[in-house]
């Protein structure tokens, strides 16, 4: 299964270890393609909003392209992300702001439609679910419909320092993940994304938009035929 991997962090840390054990399982070597952040897109949305007017004018095109072509051909993404302060870790964060135009409200990717997502987190106490929320929320709005999450507190600071016991838990958490993964062959878009998507469409259906910023977003579903009967799931 075509794989990409996106950490939130730039060492190999247990958020790290966990997302590649379970893309090991899932995939071969050269169907896996890693990015780690800031790494590999090392800087923060500036607002300039010139990514409204087109995807190609933001200041870090570039480097966010590789990420998004990447994205575009993978089957499964899986994000991994260290739990800071109880949400995801500041690079990832900066990430999703500079993925914004992806979000329903404004250009979504009809590919987005089609993919399974992984979202994992590891904290040493408490915490994990409001970092994976973080992502999810970010995934969601991007249209993906097959969203699952791991999320481990794991009483320890590094990987090599966690307990025989939690690792043995985190492999079978791992293993029933890997087997629920196989059998989805074409992820079901749900009746909230469907919702989301349809108010959005309502929201964008609007000729007025085109003299003003938000004109791209017009074309972009109106180019799509979304306005008319085509959706990105069908
Ligand atoms: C800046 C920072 C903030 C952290 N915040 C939390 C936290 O809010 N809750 C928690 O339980 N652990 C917290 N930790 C501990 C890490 O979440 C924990 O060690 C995690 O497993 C690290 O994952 P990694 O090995 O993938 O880097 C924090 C660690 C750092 C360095």
């Amino acid at each position: 299964m075509k794989t990409v991997i996106i950490h939130g962090q730039n060492h190999k840390g247990s958020s790290y270890n966990i997302g590649r054990a379970l893309a090991n399982k899932i995939a071969t070597e050269n169907e896996i393609t890693e990015f780690f952040l800031p790494r590999d897109l090392n800087h923060f949305c500036l607002g300039c909003y010139k990514c409204l007017e087109s995807e190609t004018k933001c200041p870090f095109y570039d480097e966010k392209h590789v990420i998004e072509s990447a994205i575009e051909s993978a089957e499964l993404l899986i994000f991994t992300t260290p739990t800071y302060c109880m949400r995801a870790s500041a690079p990832m964060k900066s990430f999703i702001d500079l993925t914004f135009i992806n979000w329903m409200p404004h250009r979504p990717k009809a590919y987005m439609f089609q993919k399974k997502a992984v979202v994992i987190s590891t904290a040493a106490g408490a915490g994990t679910s409001k970092a994976i929320k973080d992502i999810t929320t970010c995934l969601f709005y991007w249209g993906i419909p097959y969203i699952k999450t791991l999320g481990f507190s794991i009483q320890a600071m590094s990987w090599q320092e966690i307990s025989a016991s939690k690792k043995q838990k985190i492999e079978k958490a791992i293993d029933k993940l890997c087997n629920e993964l196989k059998k989805v062959k074409k992820p079901k878009v749900g009746f909230r994304t469907k919702f989301i998507f349809n108010l959005m469409r309502m929201n964008v259906n609007n000729k007025e938009l085109i003299s003003t910023p938000l004109a791209s977003d017009y074309w972009h579903w109106h180019n799509n035929g979304w306005f008319d009967k085509k959706r990105p799931w069908l």
